[in-house]
């Protein structure tokens, strides 16, 4: 029997590129697309050729030149809240609750993996909840004081991702080298499962 049934390694890769995704998509808003100092930029190149914006208007435009961009975030956000819906699915087939069985058996190191798949999954959860709520805040009948407020806290939540997913990578990319020859390829043609 394969370790990773084919439908779960699809899971996995569809749900790294999201999640890397979305990351992008933050990145992008908060450098190349931050609203702050790209309305500098348009008000000093506006100026340079006797264009007078004010800072409000120059805040606009800047805001209108990452829409597109942040709508990405949006799209990918519905994409991940379908993939988790998903990996729920899959928690009841024996390739989606492998990782979880005979953990009395793993060391410690493994069991501490192994927590922070579930406390990485519980993250993303919260991150598709809230920020479903924000998106539709107006729908849910919240005031924009809750929305910010919900905000606030999937941006300070939003630091476990980014923390997660580099150590995650250099956590398998490590194991590959060391004592886990083919933990990577057994996620891409599915690896054979143990015998016990
Ligand atoms: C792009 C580079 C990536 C590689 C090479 C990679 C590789 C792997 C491998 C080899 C496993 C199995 C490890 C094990 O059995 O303990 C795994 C599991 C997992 N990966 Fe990744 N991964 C990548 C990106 C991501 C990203 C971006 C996420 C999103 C946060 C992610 C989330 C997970 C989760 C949650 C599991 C646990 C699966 C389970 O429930 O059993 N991975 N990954
Ligand atoms: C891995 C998952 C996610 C991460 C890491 C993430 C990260 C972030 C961050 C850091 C912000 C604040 C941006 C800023 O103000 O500078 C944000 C805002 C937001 N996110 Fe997410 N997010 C995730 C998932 C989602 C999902 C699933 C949705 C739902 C569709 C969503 C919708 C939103 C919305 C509506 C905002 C507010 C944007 C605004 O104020 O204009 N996010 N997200």
């Amino acid at each position: 029997m394969k370790k990773w049934r084919l439908d779960f390694r699809i899971w996995h890769w569809i749900h790294a590129v999201v999640v890397l995704g979305l990351l992008g998509t933050v990145f992008l808003r908060k450098t190349f697309l931050s609203w702050r100092s790209n309305s500098e930029l348009l008000t000093q190149k506006l100026s340079e050729i006797n264009l007078e914006v004010t800072a409000e208007q120059a805040k606009m435009l800047a805001k209108a030149i990452r829409a597109p961009m942040w709508e990405w975030h949006i799209i990918l956000g519905y994409a991940l809240a379908a993939l988790l819906v998903w990996r729920i699915i899959l928690f009841f087939t024996q390739s989606g609750k492998h990782n979880y069985q005979n953990l009395g058996k793993e060391t410690f190191h493994k069991k501490m993996v192994k927590l922070s798949y579930i406390g990485i999954y519980v993250i993303l959860l919260f991150m598709a909840v809230s920020g479903l709520i924000i998106h539709f805040y107006e729908t849910l009948g919240l005031t924009k004081e809750a929305a910010h407020d919900i905000k606030e806290i999937h941006e300070l939540v939003f630091n476990a991702v980014l923390i997660f997913t580099p150590l995650h990578i250099i956590g398998v990319l490590l194991a590959e080298q060391r004592d886990e020859k083919g933990i990577i390829s057994d996620m891409v043609n599915g690896g054979e499962e143990k015998k016990v």
